[in-house]
């Protein structure tokens, strides 16, 4: 069955929509301090050394860095889905929705939530899907198990929630299984599956990076028109910074287990200030079309909470000096709504690095 939890419609909220320079308040979505630590055996090693995010009303969020930085696991842990029998959260990490604290909620409390308030499309769509029943079967099972709903009312809303993510043949995608659909329409299937009971937070995980530079585009477009019609806030999950400067408002970067920089979209994408961020807009083909050389960051990131002290990039950046080695740079905002965790960033308007 598909991994979401469905729930009861909800009616839409009147949101203004927030001007892409302001950085998220506090009070709708807030990650602070997440730490995560995972058990195997007699060894423990961490998953998030320190996030700290936050996503505001009909905003659109990016959680951008290398694989292994730390993404899907402050996905998952928003919304408790880690298995407790392997992961901890530190003592300080919190999550909270609109003022409820979500961190040591029970299963019960955290079903409410699940689906109505807050979805996930998870990372890997092949593996979300259960093969062998219908997706609408399955859309709908999710539905009525958590609603009391009769058949063919949760079949209407399985058809209307395809329908929203612009599956215009939904009639024959509502009984298909899902090997007999593309990538592309699986993963609208999924989106469809997450948007079911409407909710107010759609955290998505890669959502485009199994597919083809086509249909990655026609997703995101999809994913923009419904959220703007729906006045949702979206945390999108990538490693790809064109995804990013694309559609998203607000840009949190991390690395190895940490948010290294974050501010508005545009800004970063024209000034990085971290090294890392300069880094990873070098991997990046041109945003305009491709001009930009393809080059590769030097290294490889350390896993998290093992980098040596200091700053974990600073084996890999060409600024690190004896404090980047020694001392871990402190998240401080560098200009309203920017923030970053660098002792030597770059400053835009000259080039030099800050002293
Ligand atoms: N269940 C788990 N048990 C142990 N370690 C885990 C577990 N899940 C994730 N990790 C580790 O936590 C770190 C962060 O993993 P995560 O999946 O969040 O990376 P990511 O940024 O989503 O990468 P990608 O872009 O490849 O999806 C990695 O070092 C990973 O190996
Ligand atoms: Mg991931």
């Amino acid at each position: 069955m598909i991994r979401q939890h469905a729930g009861s419609g909800r009616s839409e909220l009147a949101l203004g929509r927030r001007t892409s320079s302001e950085a998220p308040t506090e009070r709708f979505f807030q990650i602070s301090n997440l730490a995560v630590s995972f058990r195997s055996g007699d060894t423990q090693s961490l998953g998030v050394v320190d996030c700290s995010l936050a996503v505001s009303e009909a905003t659109r969020v990016g959680l951008i860095g290398e694989s292994g930085s730390g993404k899907s696991v402050t996905a998952l842990a928003a919304l408790g889905l880690l298995d407790p029998t392997t992961a901890t959260l530190g003592e300080s990490s919190s999550i909270s929705f609109m003022g409820r604290e979500l961190v040591g909620m029970t299963l019960g409390e955290l079903r409410e939530i699940r689906g109505s308030e807050i979805a996930i499309v998870f990372q890997d769509p092949m593996n979300a899907l259960n093969p062998v029943f219908r997706v609408g079967d399955q859309m709908a099972a999710a539905l009525r198990a958590k609603h009391k709903m009769s058949r063919s009312d949760a079949r209407q809303r399985v058809l209307e929630a395809l329908h929203s993510v612009e599956i215009h043949a939904s009639e024959r995608v509502i009984d298909a299984y899902p090997h007999q659909l593309s990538g592309g329409m699986r993963q609208r299937v999924l989106i469809g599956a997450a948007l079911l009971e409407r909710p107010r937070l759609l955290i998505a995980d890669e959502p485009t990076s199994a597919l083809d530079v086509t249909v990655q585009a026609d997703i995101l477009s999809m994913l923009h028109s419904v959220v703007t019609e729906r006045r949702m806030s979206i945390l999108l999950v990538t490693h790809d910074i064109g995804v990013v400067a694309q559609f998203c408002d607000y840009l949190y970067v991390m690395y190895a287990g940490r948010i290294v920089e974050s501010g508005p979209a545009r800004e970063i994408i024209s000034s990085p200030l971290h090294p890392y961020t300069i880094g990873l807009l070098g991997c990046t083909p041109s945003l305009e079309g491709g001009r930009r050389r393809l080059v590769t960051l030097p290294g490889s990131q350390p896993v998290a909470g093992r980098a040596n002290a200091g700053c974990a990039f600073a084996p890999r950046c060409s600024r690190a000096d004896g404090l980047c080695r020694h001392l871990t740079p402190k998240m401080v905002t560098h200009s309203p709504g920017r923030n970053l965790a660098c002792h030597h960033p770059e400053i835009p308007s000259t080039g030099r690095t800050l002293e």
